[in-house]
């Protein structure tokens, strides 16, 4: 992907919303190094509760649903510096107090976030990665759906979609299997609409290609 111009000074004026850096596969050592806990109530100057959105692209969502529910603090992470910047810049622009954005790897994210601290996390369009060697990088891999059960609070829950069947029901499997009650699954978004459903930017493209949206949500059951 080209490199954003000024990308630097871009995401240098973006300092007081967002915090992290690129932590590519080859300077993944430098994970052990943070130890940069967040502090919400501070940082958000409320007792709000917390979501957070893991893979957040452009932040269409994210920006969406802050606008929507100002009574919440939003959370949204992005690996990519490159494309994390247009969503802080969007969260800037419109002003938005309840946003704020990391740029890591959702595998760093206990480094930032204490146990217990999200009352929800939002999966939206996922990279799907089919090929089975990539299947650990799969954001609801077990090795993830591990660190989201630290990350939620005691009644905390996870939203999933996706446009891709095969890792929607990859995903149903890897809940499962991890003791995860899953307590709605919809195969058809747009035949089953549901109020304050935001539209991300993935979801749009699909949807305008005709494409069916699947959507669950899950609980962390009892550790198996
Ligand atoms: C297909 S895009 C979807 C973007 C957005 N959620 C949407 O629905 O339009 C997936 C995004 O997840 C990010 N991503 C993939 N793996 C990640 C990881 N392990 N940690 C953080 N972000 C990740 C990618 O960089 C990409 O921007």
């Amino acid at each position: 992907m080209h490199r954003k111009d000024n990308l630097d000074a871009r995401l240098a004026a973006c300092e007081d919303i967002m915090t992290g850096a690129d932590l590519t596969e080859k300077n993944m050592k430098k994970a052990a190094e943070i130890k940069a806990y967040l502090n919400f109530p501070v940082l958000f100057k409320n007792d709000a509760p917390v979501h957070l959105e893991i893979g957040c692209g452009k932040g269409g969502f994210v920006c969406g649903m802050a606008a929507l529910h100002p009574d919440i603090n939003f959370v949204a992470v992005e690996k990519v510096s490159n494309v994390i910047i247009t969503a802080c810049e969007r969260a800037k622009a419109e002003g938005l107090k309840n946003v704020r954005f990391i740029n890591c790897p959702a595998e760093v994210l206990p480094r930032y976030i204490k146990e217990g601290e999200v009352s929800r996390i939002y999966l939206n369009f996922s990279d799907p990665l089919p090929k089975l060697g990539y299947a650990a990088q799969r954001l609801t891999n077990p090795r993830f759906l591990n660190i989201y059960r630290s990350l939620l609070c005691a009644g905390g829950e996870l939203w999933q979609k996706t446009d891709n069947e095969a890792f929607f029901d990859y995903s149903l499997q890897s809940f499962a299997e991890c003791g995860w009650e899953i307590s709605e699954v919809c195969r058809d978004l747009a035949a089953n609409p549901f109020e304050g459903n935001v539209i991300t930017e993935h979801e749009q493209k699909f949807m305008a290609e005709g494409r069916k949206i699947f959507r669950l949500v899950a609980r962390p059951g009892v550790e198996s």
